[in-house]
């Protein structure tokens, strides 16, 4: 059977108390939404999931609209069973339907392959043991274990109270049957709404078997409401991510510490000290030390790099042996070639530092295509922007940039050049000689310095 999914979020998520759709804060640095979207893809990869939608559903697709998926509108959340019934007509009557919510994260690949496996392509529910089910619909079977009912906390008595299995909400069902099914849904209960739970009893009265499935975790059957659920969730997966990491070979000095917003590669014996976030698309080599306090976002590094404390490194490549840092910023479009170093206070953008290349203190490097062993003096500065453009400035292999050097793009500097230090480079310098733009020092000998005026003091 193919698998559809149906992921519902059309709830108002007025607990987060929130402008923003509930289903669009961040886990992990990207939206709830998006997580239980890229799991629904890889169970179903063939079709779009549906959503369920139903309050800000512009913000919502603006959000997510590089996603391949289905919009459907739920124009008034009358129920669990209503919402799906909005997704019917894009059903095939064929395929076999998982359930998910907008607002239950980390469900797994794994966890849903094993529910659909169970379903026997007739019906499966997910379901749990909870110390503390109080919230959730509870399981209800017969003498022979038989799954009867799911009966919600706000219909439940005293003794259905007890019943520690939960029905977590997500399930496997055939479209077939949900197409007969819940067209029959009825609102008599607590809550006055269509519940999707109800199902269960026509599922019954056909002697139609349904089975239980168990995730792995219960973090993954989380649901979040509130702030405080969506840190709980945050905390719960950054641990997750942390711990598989570490035992692919990543040491950790307090994996509590580590934060992990997107899609990370680490290599072996890589050491990552406090403080630390990984964004977006970031690859680590080997033997690589992450100082305290960094920030590397969809960076490359390849192997035996020193990242010292407080940097902050952005759509970067690094290659072997480079050092950089502590109080480094690199920009989108910087490549430090190998044994290169840039030290504290330097920021560099879209720029080429060739091997064995420094730039150690105090300097900006922009548009620039540096060449091998080259040493750029403290607080050097290329002047890329003329208020309008910006220009190129371009450094041959084994140049010597004095302190505190303007290279006033666009500049050639020549291969082993020598800029005195103090210069405003405005032409090209050429290579193997000294260049320097200077204003000659002069001592005034018979200059003294001024006593104060005693008419002035107060
Ligand atoms: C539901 C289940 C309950 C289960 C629990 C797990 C029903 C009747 N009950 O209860 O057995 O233990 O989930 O969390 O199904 N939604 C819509 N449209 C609606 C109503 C809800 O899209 O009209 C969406 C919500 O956005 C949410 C999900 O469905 O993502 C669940 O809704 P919620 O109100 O949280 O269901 P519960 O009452 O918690
Ligand atoms: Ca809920």
């Amino acid at each position: 059977m193919a698998i559809q999914v149906v992921i519902l979020a059309a709830g108002q998520g007025k607990r987060m108390r929130s402008h923003l759709p509930k289903v669009l804060h961040s886990l992990a640095g990207k939206p709830l939404l998006e997580h239980v979207i890229d799991t629904a893809q890889k169970i179903s990869p063939d079709s779009p999931p549906i959503i369920v939608y139903g309050h800000q559903g512009d913000i919502l697709k603006n959000a997510l609209q590089h996603h391949n998926v289905c919009w459907v509108e739920q124009h008034e959340q009358l129920g669990t069973g209503h919402a799906v019934l909005q997704a019917m007509p894009h059903l095939a009557d064929e395929n076999g339907v998982v359930i998910l919510y907008g607002d239950v994260p980390l469900i797994s690949q794994h966890t849903l392959k094993k529910l659909i496996d169970a379903a026997e392509n007739t019906f499966s529910i997910l379901t749990t043991n909870l110390e503390h089910p109080h919230g959730y619909g509870r399981i209800k079977r017969d003498e022979h274990n038989n799954i009867v009912a799911i009966i919600e906390e706000k219909d439940a008595n005293y003794a259905e109270r007890k019943i520690t299995e939960v029905n977590t909400g997500i399930y496997f069902i055939p479209a077939k049957l949900l197409k007969k099914w819940l067209p029959k849904l009825k609102n008599n209960n607590a809550q006055h709404e269509y519940y999707l739970t109800d199902v269960i009893t026509q599922a019954v009265d056909e002697n139609i078997m349904i089975h239980a499935s168990h995730p792995e975790s219960d973090d993954e059957i989380f649901g979040i409401n509130d702030r405080l659920q969506l840190a709980h969730v945050e905390r719960r997966y950054q641990k997750k991510l942390a711990e598989k990491l570490m035992l692919q070979g990543v040491t950790m000095i307090d994996p509590a510490r580590v934060d992990i917003r997107g899609d990370v590669r680490i290599g072996q014996d890589v050491i990552i000290d406090i403080n630390v976030i990984l964004e977006g698309n970031v690859t680590i080599g080997n033997n690589c030390v992450i100082g305290p306090n960094t920030i590397l976002r969809n960076t490359v590094i390849e192997n035996n790099v020193e990242i010292k404390a407080n940097s902050f490194i952005d759509g970067a490549e690094i290659a072997d042996h480079v050092v950089i840092g502590p109080f480094a910023r690199l920009r989108p479009g910087t490549i430090l070639a190998a044994n290169s170093h840039v030290g504290n206070f330097v920021e560099i953008k879209n720029s080429f530092i060739g091997a064995n290349t420094k730039v150690n203190h105090l300097s900006y490097v922009g548009d620039s295509e540096v060449g091998v062993s080259v040493n750029i003096g403290a607080g050097t500065i290329t002047c890329n922007y003329d208020g309008i453009n910006k220009h190129k400035t371009i450094i041959g292999d084994n140049a010597f940039i004095g302190s505190c050097t303007q290279l006033v793009a666009p500049v050639t500097v020549g291969e082993g050049a020598t800029i005195g230090a103090g210069s405003t480079i405005t032409r090209d310098a050429p290579a193997h000689k000294l260049t320097l733009s200077r204003v000659p020092q002069k001592t005034i000998l018979d200059w003294q310095r001024p006593v104060k005026d005693k008419k002035s003091e107060t």
